[in-house]
């Protein structure tokens, strides 16, 4: 039986270095998700035959749904399960429409619960999940709104269901990254360069996301910033934190 890694979103930036580190582990194939086929293939280009592209769009049942026929088809045992695909846009709430609120949602939440789902019968003591949640999952965060309140789900979901699955060996690890330095930051907002503190390279994230997935951790948080950030969502009112965001974003609204 083939032992296997998924990474979803494994095209963006986060995604891309997930799947460099998990070449070394001793695994047979990384099977990398995404709708960007050419993106993918890049991905196979760079680390050979283990890599296994797999073009799909995870806002779409009959995408997931044959997913899950290639699993079973393949029965390979899932070692790995790395849920990163996500999207993000900053913007009043009032401003989303009905396709991309769904989008959102179906992506950050609704997807990892489903592909979790699948996964799990073809894990075996030992399998690790982690779910890429986010900083903005310890408060709500006016303008990041919908965003915040995805990956707020992504962690408690995560941690909820590590204790459900300890009693099979499987461990499931929210990972919780400030800023990184992906395509998904907006450089740019109104014609002012953003300024984001904290900000981290992928590979510092990814690293500790392995290494505390490896421990067992329910959380995996990197950097020294975001542990401040933590502590101080878990001391101050959720309206003083909120207030402190606002105070960082007003020059950009
Ligand atoms: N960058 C940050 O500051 C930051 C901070 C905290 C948490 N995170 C989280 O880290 C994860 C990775 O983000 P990133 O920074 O690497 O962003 P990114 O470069 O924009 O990558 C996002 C990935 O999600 C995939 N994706 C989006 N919609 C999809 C869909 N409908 N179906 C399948 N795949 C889809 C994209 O692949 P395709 O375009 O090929 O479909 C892409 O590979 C996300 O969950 C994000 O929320 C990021």
């Amino acid at each position: 039986m083939k032992r296997i890694a998924i990474v979803t979103g494994a095209s963006g930036g986060m995604g891309q270095v997930f799947v460099r580190e998990l070449t070394k582990e001793d695994i047979d194939e990384i099977w990398v998700v995404g709708r960007n086929e050419k993106r993918l293939l890049m991905l196979k280009n760079e680390f050979g035959e283990k890599i296994t592209p797999i073009c799909k769009d995870l806002t779409k049942n009959a995408d997931l749904l044959s997913f899950l026929e290639l699993l079973e088809k393949q029965n390979p045992s899932v070692l790995w399960l790395v849920n990163n695909a996500g999207i993000a846009r900053m913007a009043p709430s009032r401003e989303f429409s009905f396709s991309e609120i769904e989008q959102i949602i179906d992506v950050n939440c609704k997807a990892p619960a489903i592909l979790i789902n699948f996964c799990v019968p073809f894990m075996e003591k030992g399998a690790k999940i982690l779910n890429i949640s986010s900083a903005s999952a310890f408060q709500p965060v006016p303008y990041i709104n919908l965003y915040a309140a995805t990956k707020a789900f992504e962690r408690s979901y995560s941690r909820a269901l590590n204790t459900e699955l300890k009693s099979n060996g499987i461990t499931v690890t929210a990972v919780c990254p400030g800023w990184v330095d992906t395509d998904m930051l907006s450089k740019e907002i109104n014609g002012k360069k953003v300024r984001f503190p904290g900000l981290v390279a992928p590979e510092k994230v990814v690293r500790k996301a392995l290494k505390d997935a490896k421990r067992g951790k329910d959380m995996s948080i990197c950097s020294f910033y975001v542990k401040c950030q933590h502590l101080n969502v878990k001391l101050l009112p959720q309206r003083l934190t909120m207030k402190i965001w606002l105070h960082g974003i007003k020059n950009y609204l």
